[in-house]
């Protein structure tokens, strides 16, 4: 047997067992085959093909603009690499709002061609009808609520939400809701603690926080971020495990003063 059939992969019903037993869910998102065969290889839990690559691989200012295409070209990467893990993949903007025959054949094309484990839809009550038609399916969908940047426009500012009563009840009607249908996880993004903390203790699936404290079965951050390629990008949840930017602008700089004062390449790199 190959080494990397041994590997036992991760599944939907595995991730709703760490729940059951009080093993914390560990999830980052990739865009491309070499980060994710790395990420897989430190034994993360699951990957998330996010539309956050508009922002880290595209440098769109929102992740409005990046389309299904884009997206299954960012998901057919990382399936090459990854052995181990659960790939969920964002459904991009446009592609499920309002017409669930439509999200029905995003979730499918996502499946087909990219050969991922499970898509994840932004929204709630608003957006069941999709999420109901793809689980008939067969997909795995895992819900996201809280701050949703796919609704940039709609709210104006990627500040806390549900930190009022009227809109944090919304958010556990919509997490029931979400639950419901048979989504098999959810990630909260950048709402109180509490709440968070509230909705996970409710919910039989993994809830998945983003800036939604520690009470939470599991945590999420975008992998150019707490890797620091992008230190533009620093809210109070953010915790930076390695400081990229200056790793390669300093070997980039080196790179370049050794080509021009002729040290590079020396004689045992050349034929
Ligand atoms: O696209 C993304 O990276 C996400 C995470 C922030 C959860 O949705």
């Amino acid at each position: 047997m190959s080494i990397e059939s041994k590997i036992k992969a991760v599944t939907t019903y595995r991730l709703s067992e760490m729940k059951q037993r009080g093993e914390k869910i560990s999830m980052l998102t990739s865009y491309d085959y070499s980060m994710a065969r790395i990420v897989d290889q430190a034994g993360i839990d699951v990957i998330l093909v996010g539309d956050s690559a508009a922002n880290v691989m595209a440098g769109y200012e929102t992740t409005v603009p990046i389309t299904l295409d884009d997206m299954i070209y960012h998901a057919r990467s990382v399936r090459r690499a990854v052995r181990r893990a659960l790939i969920v993949v964002d459904l991009p903007f446009g592609t499920y709002q309002g017409n669930s025959k439509e999200a029905l054949s995003s979730a499918i094309r996502i499946m087909k061609e990219a050969e991922t484990d499970a898509v994840k839809l932004e929204g709630g009550e608003e957006i069941l009808e999709s999420v109901h038609r793809i689980l008939c399916s067969g997909i795995p969908v895992m819900g996201h609520l809280g701050l949703t940047p796919q609704s940039i426009h709609k709210y104006g500012t990627y500040n806390v939400r549900a930190r009022e009563t009227e809109e944090a009840e919304k958010l556990v009607k919509d997490a029931r809701l979400l639950e419901e249908a048979g989504c098999f996880a959810l990630v909260l993004e950048k709402i109180p603690a509490e709440l968070a903390t509230r909705v996970a203790k409710e919910l039989k699936i993994p809830v998945i926080g983003i800036g939604a404290g520690g009470g939470v079965d599991g945590q999420v951050l975008v992998v150019h971020d707490m890797l620091g390629i992008n230190k533009a990008f620093s809210p109070r949840f953010l915790r930076r495990y390695a400081d990229l930017d200056t790793i390669i602008t300093s070997a980039v700089e080196n790179y370049v003063s050794d080509v021009k004062n002729l040290s590079f390449p020396n004689e045992s790199e050349q034929y």
